[in-house]
């Protein structure tokens, strides 16, 4: 037989035994086969050169139009075959793998938290800003210029005169120059004490104001609402109490403890075996705040509280270190 007629014959078997292929191995060992270096077409294509020279160009012909066939059939079954080995690995009975879930830091969960139990009592969410004035974080609260918390040492003031908040107060301030009672607020945010940090002073903090002005409100409005508050945050069970205590923007001013959630009130190391754990402050509002912003305080009377978020957490979480909170370590973050 004339040797194109081989090769094409070859050619022909070869073809076959590719597109009846399906396995990766068994396709390389065709390649090899057939177009390794000792291949049965690799051999043919080689005694194209020991033809009579009248007989090579049919030869040649014959030869490169079968390489290129198989070559090509080759790559195409290749592609083939790897695409349905993709598909085969996936195995569509498996569970699915969990993305990783963002989470509420744990201070906005007791804000959210807070914030959902005064609502429950009718309170509205009131915002105040962070860079406060010195007469709406201080003056306006009845704050005289040489009272202690004035002080260089607790107060971050930015350049223009202004300061970093120390407290939620200032809020009530704005809510009331702005609005006529009835009042009934509650403002959580950020605020910034100069405090060198350690377990329980961090310089960076929150607190949840309350106000609430009307007629004829009364200091047993304000025990009231405190003991509301306790309970739905902690259980049925706990107690509140009120002590005498001394705030500019209060008169009374009130120091207010829950009954330690610890140890029930019998005394732990949490309470310092007092078996109360305070909170914050509150108050009847001052008639000297009502007069700074144009309210009548012959007509209208009124109670404030301030609340500290990092102490509730850390009573709510048994957490017992403050800077845990800002550290963002997720090892602490993702237990809630
Ligand atoms: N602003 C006070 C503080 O930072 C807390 C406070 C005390 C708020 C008495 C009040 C209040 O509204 O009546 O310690």
């Amino acid at each position: 037989m004339e040797l194109a007629e081989r090769i094409r014959q070859v050619a022909r078997e070869a073809e076959e035994a590719l597109m009846a292929c399906d396995d990766p191995g068994e396709l390389e060992a065709l390649r090899v086969k057939y177009l390794g270096r000792k291949g049965a077409l690799t051999l043919l294509l080689r005694e194209i050169g020991k033809l009579p020279p009248e007989e090579r160009p049919e030869a040649g012909r014959a030869g490169s139009e079968a390489k290129r066939r198989l070559e090509g059939l080759l790559e195409e079954k290749r592609e083939a075959l790897a695409k349905k080995a993709k598909r085969r690995a996936l195995d569509v009975t498996l569970p699915g793998r969990r993305p990783p879930l963002g989470k509420r830091h744990p201070l906005t969960q007791i804000i959210d938290e807070i914030v959902d139990i005064f609502r429950g009592m009718g309170f509205e969410v009131v915002e105040g800003p962070e860079i406060e004035t010195e007469y709406h974080n201080f003056d306006a609260l009845n704050t005289p210029p040489d009272h202690p918390a004035r002080d260089l040492h607790d107060t971050f003031y930015v350049e223009d005169g202004r300061l970093l908040r120390t407290h939620t107060s200032p809020v009530q301030i704005r809510v009331m120059e702005s609005r006529r009672p009835p009042l009934r607020i509650i403002s959580p945010g950020r605020c910034y004490r100069n405090d060198t940090p350690d377990a329980t002073h961090s310089p960076i903090f929150h607190q949840v104001e309350g106000l609430y002005v009307d007629k004829d409100v009364s200091f047993a409005d304000l025990k009231g609402v405190i003991a509301a508050f306790a309970r739905q945050m902690f259980g049925p069970d706990v107690k509140v109490r009120f002590r005498p205590d001394f705030f500019p923007f209060t008169e009374p001013s009130a120091e207010y403890s829950f009954s330690c959630v610890f140890c029930k009130g019998k005394g732990c190391r949490v309470c310092k075996y007092t078996g109360w754990l305070e909170i914050s402050g509150a108050g009847m509002v001052d008639p000297e705040v009502f007069k700074n912003v144009g309210y009548d305080p012959e007509e209208y009377t009124g109670f404030a509280f301030g609340m500290g978020v990092e102490r509730l957490a850390m009573l709510k979480y048994g957490i017992t270190d403050i800077r845990l909170f800002l550290e963002n370590d997720l090892r602490f973050l993702e237990q809630f």
